[in-house]
């Protein structure tokens, strides 16, 4: 068992001014996840009747991407897993993990902070709307293995927002490139694709989120680790659509 002292940001209001408040934990089982520890800070914390740290989750199993915090300054506090991925086998007794929300979004309260931009980037082009009828038979549109598999590998990213809390600029450009090359690499996401790429870029100016400038940052934390050159394509595509 671990004795750990969690630090974590507390902030009850979007416009109140937040700060850190240290909690001793003891007898953390290494085998628990970060976000099992928080259960266990929250359910003490309601039976002395405080206020319990708000945060994100839902599949607690890498796929929603709903999770994300800054643990010891680092989007979900390990490459290439989301935060409800991180165990407590990693940290040795003694410990201090400080737990932040992910910057570059508004702080809704605690640890929860407003990711809705990601969502209307979606929005504005990240779909198709091809009819593209029942399912077709496996053959009868020709893919190669390497584009299909660079498509599937983009078609991962859960939108968690790790890119934007990464990046110096908070550029969302790492997370706009997966869904571009998702869709565009297959044939039935091609007749929009100018179209496409120009709307969500635009959002992505709307929400004032920055530009990529190869810092690289985003693709280091990501914990689907899509590639740096889904944003290459994102400003071939996007050139590409002004000519
Ligand atoms: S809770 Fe779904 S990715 Fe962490």
């Amino acid at each position: 068992m671990l004795d750990l002292i969690l630090k974590i940001w507390r902030q009850s209001h979007p416009e109140q001014p937040g700060q850190f408040v240290t909690y001793p934990m003891s007898g953390v089982a290494p085998a628990w996840s970060l976000l099992e520890v928080l259960d266990q800070l929250n359910e003490t914390l309601m039976q002395s009747g405080q206020a319990p740290v708000a945060f994100d989750s839902d599949c607690r199993e890498g796929i929603c991407g709903s999770c994300g915090l800054l643990v010891d300054g680092m989007p979900h506090g390990q490459a290439g897993v989301t935060t409800c991925q991180v165990y407590m086998r990693r940290f040795h007794t003694g410990q201090t993990l400080t737990l932040e929300p992910f910057p570059g979004f508004p702080v809704l309260r605690d640890l929860v902070v407003d990711r809705r931009a990601l969502d209307r980037i979606m929005a504005q082009g990240g779909y198709i709307s091809v009819n593209g009828g029942s399912a077709p038979e496996a053959n009868s549109i020709p893919i190669a293995a390497e584009t299909a598999a660079q498509a599937f590998n983009a078609a991962t990213c859960i939108g968690c927002g790790a890119c934007v809390a990464a990046c110096p600029n908070g550029a969302a450009a790492l997370f706009v490139g997966a869904k571009i090359t998702h869709l565009s690499l297959l044939p039935q996401g091609q007749p929009e694709a100018g179209r496409r790429v120009q709307a969500m870029v635009a959002q992505m100016d709307a929400e004032g989120l920055g530009h990529c400038s190869n810092h690289g940052e985003c693709a280091a934390v990501c914990p689907q680790t899509i590639p740096l050159t889904v944003i290459a394509r994102l400003r071939r595509q996007y050139w590409r659509a002004w000519w």
